[in-house]
């Protein structure tokens, strides 16, 4: 298996990538991370969903989307009747950033510097799997894909074609909707990210 960094570009295989990126050194945070955490899900997917980073359940789990807002994920899926097993899923920065607060672990964005140098991997992946959809979850996953200026509220709903054909759709983090004190809000920002995502079932 090719070294990460050395000088192979492109990786034979999502699993020869897998491998490699136990070792980057690209960015900082692989410094306090348990592991990095690569996408999972056929290497034929014609849908690729990719949030921020992994949270403290996947860095400790080597898997995206296990932990709280991986449940918000898996239930609007559900309700849409996409099924899971058929999406490739991974995020635009493959460690967690974190503070220590106390026993806890606490979430940091991830920079945009940190989210230019891990765009390598998440490259590796489109690459790879040559997904026709990308969903980019939220701002720092939209920011990776789209450049620096890419916001939600601007770009959220419209199918936006990329380099080779592809198309991005931009949606919000399943993490915010477990943010939001009002309920109100919370189900009418839950109803709206369900029909983002009816907007990609017939691609899967
Ligand atoms: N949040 C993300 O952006 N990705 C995960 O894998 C989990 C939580």
């Amino acid at each position: 298996v090719p070294e990460a960094g050395g000088p192979v570009d492109r990786f034979e295989s999502l699993g020869d990538a897998a491998q490699a990126v136990q070792g980057c050194t690209r960015c900082p945070l692989y410094q306090n991370a348990t592991q990095a955490v690569f996408g999972v899900g056929p290497s034929d997917a014609s849908v690729m969903m990719v949030g921020e980073q992994p949270g403290d359940s996947e860095d400790i789990a080597g898997q995206p989307f296990v932990g709280p807002a991986g449940q918000v994920f898996d239930a609007a899926l559900g309700e849409v009747g996409i099924d899971r097993a058929k999406l490739f899923i991974t995020n635009a920065v493959k460690h967690f950033k974190f503070v220590p607060r106390g026993k806890r672990r606490i979430h940091q964005t991830p920079k945009p510097g940190e989210v230019n140098a891990c765009r390598f991997w998440l490259d590796q992946e489109i690459a790879l799997v040559r997904p026709k959809v990308i969903v980019a979850m939220g701002a720092t996953a939209a920011r990776s894909l789209l450049g620096p200026g890419a916001t939600i509220a601007k770009m959220r709903g419209a199918p936006i074609p990329i380099e080779d054909g592809t198309i991005v759709f931009v949606t919000i983090h399943p993490s915010y909707l477990l943010r939001l004190p009002d309920r109100e809000k919370a189900a009418l920002e839950r109803d709206r990210f369900v029909r983002d995502l009816a907007m990609i079932r017939d691609h899967v």
